[in-house]
């Protein structure tokens, strides 16, 4: 049976979320069209701006293609690539001399001969980075964040995890075990009561607590210490995800685990190099040893599927020591110049800017009407921007992720401002839909 929803033509492509659209049908393959449908008459409408090529360089300026083949250049603030090592000469010289000494491809899992001499470099980079014994790399960050949750714990265990934890950690954490208890978003005290009670009544289940240094939503930072103690105190052990702030903010690069002087000092640390090191990959960091042959054995996403290649590890380890130079310095210094000039104008012009400062610019938009509608005008007026919406947010929380670069001039973000003003009267003002 098809899926009926109560709205139609372009009504339709205003309303909705992408679950509203999947019929009930015994057909795996044709409970799609339904889906599909939707989502080509949002294209039409020109309200889908998820799924574009970028067609060029990552860069402060880009020129992105739609779907229907729509092509739109504009400054851009949709790109995760914060300190702009992407397009770093250092980082691109680096890489090319990778190919010619390796080839492109590190063809085996790291479990068999995949590692290569750049991998087990960065791993050792990176551990001293952080401040642990060991560095775990990964093809991804979502393999990371998933595997370790996953490997970590049994079925008789319990997660202990922040609501809004990323997709990774909660997949995890639903796959390891029925036990998963989600904490009200950045309630230590909550963490706390859950704990005292699960220890009360086990006091042999192993309990991981998961959580993130940056939440990618919301841009707001949990107390680390603290939670750090109530771990310590419950006998739980700590997972955080730092994929949005390392590298990226503090002084020497440690993100909030810096600026909260916890450097080294939480149980497990898992991470992305998809933000800020200019490449695919993750890692996880420990100071118990014995944590690398137990996912080198019994971590799928790390096991069954190939070992990052020498080209992104040499990426990644180019990028680790601009980010621990004088440069690296420099480039944080003027990301945050940016971060807060950007949430300072945006407050200015009286849009509702979110969390702590970081990369990540979430700009609450509310409904899906709304926030398709500002992000198309925005898009036309020469704005490259990403709008969230369910299920990467709760419904009618739509919102702007807005995602700074080093590199972004004051005009260019000056430029979004207007370009940002423009489109919400634009919406305010006709809340027209006409198909193209
Ligand atoms: C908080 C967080 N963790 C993990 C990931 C996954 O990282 P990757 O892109 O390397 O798979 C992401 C990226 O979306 C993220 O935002």
């Amino acid at each position: 049976m098809t899926a009926t929803n109560p709205l139609s033509g372009s009504e339709r492509a205003l309303g909705g979320v992408t679950t509203d659209f999947v019929a009930d049908s015994p057909d795996l393959l044709a409970r799609w069209d339904e889906h599909q449908a939707w989502w080509d008459e949002r294209l039409q409408h020109r309200v889908d701006p998820f799924a574009r090529t970028t067609l060029g360089p990552i860069s402060t300026e880009c020129e992105t293609r739609t779907r229907d083949g729509a092509t739109y250049a504009g400054v851009n603030f949709a790109s995760q690539d914060y300190l702009n090592l992407a397009s770093h000469d250092a980082v691109r010289a680096a890489a090319k001399a990778t190919i010619d000494r390796f080839g492109v491809h590190s063809a085996g899992s790291a479990a068999l001969m995949g590692n290569t001499s750049a991998s087990v470099l960065l791993e050792s980079a990176l551990a001293n980075f952080l401040g642990y014994r060991d560095c775990i790399v990964f093809p991804t960050g979502w393999g990371a964040g998933y595997g370790t949750v996953k490997t970590l714990v049994r079925p008789t265990d319990h997660i202990v995890i922040d609501v809004l934890a990323h997709a990774c950690l909660q997949e995890g954490a639903h796959n390891a075990t029925r036990n998963v208890h989600t904490f009200p978003h950045l309630s230590n005290a909550a963490v706390e009561r859950r704990l005292r009670r699960l220890r009360q009544a086990d006091t042999e289940a192993g309990i991981l607590v998961v959580t993130e240094s940056v939440f990618s939503m919301d841009s707001d930072v949990p107390d680390l210490a603290e939670l750090q103690a109530i771990c310590t105190k419950y006998g739980a052990t700590l997972l955080v995800d730092v994929a949005h702030d390392l590298g990226a903010i503090g002084a020497a690069g440690g993100g909030y685990l810096e600026r909260q002087g916890m450097v080294g000092s939480v149980d497990l640390v898992m991470g992305s190099f998809s933000k800020t090191f200019a490449s695919n990959g993750g890692f996880v960091a420990t100071n118990q040893p014995a944590l690398r042959r137990a996912l080198l054995c019994r971590c799928g996403p790390l096991m069954f599927t190939n070992a990052i290649s020498p080209v992104q590890a040499t990426i990644v380890s180019t990028a680790l020591d601009i980010i621990r130079s004088s440069e690296g310095a420099e480039l944080r210094e003027r990301l945050m110049r940016n971060i807060l000039y950007m949430r300072k104008r945006l407050e200015e012009e009286s849009f509702e800017v979110m969390g702590a400062p970081s990369a990540i610019v979430p700009v609450l938009l509310g409904t899906s009407r709304f926030a398709r509608l500002i992000t198309r005008f925005a898009l036309e007026g020469g704005a490259l921007v990403n709008s969230v919406e369910y299920p990467g947010v709760s419904r009618n929380s739509c919102r702007w992720r807005i995602q700074m670069m080093a590199n972004h001039t004051i005009d260019q973000i000056e430029r979004f401002i207007d370009i940002a003003k423009n489109a919400r009267e634009r919406v305010e003002r006709d809340d027209v839909l006409e198909p193209t």
